[in-house]
């Protein structure tokens, strides 16, 4: 047998803890199909006292991880630091500098130095690996890399932020309020130590700026993607939701259409019928529609420290078998650079939650906007709501919600007509409006 590959870790959170375990429980299985066994050697972590309920006494300890990235004792190293700049990158570099081959779970340095960093991998011949980066436990890498090579990808969306859908699904099912969600993702543990890259839509963006370069052969450009959270939705827009045949989802989508490769985070109005909209609570789920295989969706869990570290041993592994392949697909020299296409250029169906002052004349002045505009109205919906007591009895003065769902259209002429709508007076309040995805 070759002699075994040594591994150093940076960052022993639950995911780098459960590398160590899952590594020590398939050890003889990971020797077999490697040809080799695969030893931890070294570790990196801020507090050595800590209890994380494996024993890393008989490890070098390392204090800084850009010493242990160079340390001549480690053949790969495993970057579970996390954050765009500082330590995390310092060390990578570090390591793929001194010819090591790097394997991290970091998606936020990946969307923004994902290509430098390719770059640096192919000039040292060593690989830079990152399943765990995306969907936690779902091989999504290697399936839009390997797995569907003789494919031409069209479109691949998904839920790759387990703390929003876990958000939405608790706010749907039991009607609780958006903040007692979050307090309950962040004491799960699912939520990012910022909770703002997870529900403004941030995470997702660094995970789709991979997986759009993973389909498509286009170089990351996280700055190409058109961002939005949660924190807008409401109850009432779930409820819509319902009622109307759809459920609301934080997607990621990247699609090729015939101005470029259009990419956009944003909540999503997706069929209730679906496979995207049977995902709930922190589940993961990406779907991508190819021309061969049609449309293929993996369901599995996106955070979690076992789950992360399968995808992150997966890694592991390969290296030791010797795999070193392009990190996104092609040599960095290949990857074209996608022209950045506008949100305002979006086309799709649209909903749209006006607060409407009950007054004659108020929904035939939102449908004439409507029309003046050539949008198609697929259905409109007006509840009248009861006055609560002490609450005026005049239904003109009492504003009431006024759903509307259209066919295609383009999202400048949306936000135009809505404009419209805002001058004529009739509406209390900035209207809601969430984009459609169709299967
Ligand atoms: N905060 C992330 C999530 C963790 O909620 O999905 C995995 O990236």
């Amino acid at each position: 047998m070759a002699e075994p590959l040594r591994v150093g870790i940076a960052g022993l959170g639950t995911v780098g803890a459960s590398v160590i375990r899952l590594l020590e429980r398939q050890a003889g299985a990971l020797a077999a199909r490697s040809g080799r066994s695969i030893k931890v050697t070294s570790v990196c972590a801020r507090d050595r006292t800590r209890d994380r309920g494996v024993d890393v006494s008989g490890l070098a300890w390392f204090d800084d991880p850009v010493a242990l990235a160079q340390s001549a004792d480690i053949d790969l190293f495993v970057e579970l630091i996390g954050g765009d700049e500082g330590p995390a990158r310092a060390a990578v570099e570090a390591a793929l500098g001194t010819g090591k081959s790097v394997v991290t779970a970091n998606k936020a340095l990946l969307a923004k130095h994902g290509m430098s960093l390719a770059k640096l991998a192919e000039d040292k011949h060593v690989a830079l690996a990152f399943e765990a980066s995306v969907a936690g436990g779902i091989p999504v890498v290697k399936t839009l890399r390997e797995g569907l090579a003789g494919n031409s990808i069209e479109r691949v969306y998904g839920i790759l932020n387990g703390t929003c859908n876990y958000i939405l699904s608790r706010m749907e099912l039991e009607g609780l309020s958006f903040e007692d969600c979050l307090k309950d993702a962040q004491k799960l543990g699912y939520a990012e130590a910022d909770p703002t890259f997870d529900i403004g839509g941030f995470d997702t963006a660094h995970k789709l700026a991979i997986l759009t370069s993973l389909a498509f052969g286009v170089a990351v450009d996280a700055e190409a993607i058109h961002v939005e959270g949660i924190q807008s939705i409401t109850l009432a827009d779930l409820k819509a939701a319902e009622e109307l045949g759809y459920r609301i989802k934080l997607l990621g989508v990247a699609q090729r259409t015939a101005k470029g490769i259009e990419q956009r985070v944003h909540p999503t109005m997706v069929s209730r019928a679906s496979s995207i909209a049977q995902v709930m609570g922190v589940t993961n789920a990406v779907t991508i529609d190819a021309d061969a295989v049609k449309e293929l969706t993996l369901v599995g869990p996106g955070a979690g420290g076992m789950a992360t570290a399968s995808a992150v041993v997966a890694d592991i592994a390969d290296i030791a078998k010797g795999i070193r392949s392009a990190p996104f697909g092609l040599p960095t020299g290949s990857l074209e650079r996608a022209a950045r296409i506008p949100v305002q250029r979006h086309e799709g169906g649209y909903y749209i939650r006006l607060t409407v002052h009950d007054r004659p004349g108020a929904a035939a002045a939102i449908a004439t906007r409507m029309a003046e505009r050539h949008i198609s109205l697929e259905s409109i919906m007006q509840r009248h709501v009861p006055p609560r007591k002490g609450e005026p009895v005049s239904a003109e003065a009492r504003p009431v919600p006024v759903v509307l769902i259209t066919y295609a259209t383009s999202e400048a002429t949306i936000r135009e007509a809505l404009e419209a709508v805002v001058a004529d007076g009739y509406i209390a309040g900035p209207p809601q409006v969430i984009r459609i995805e169709r299967e």
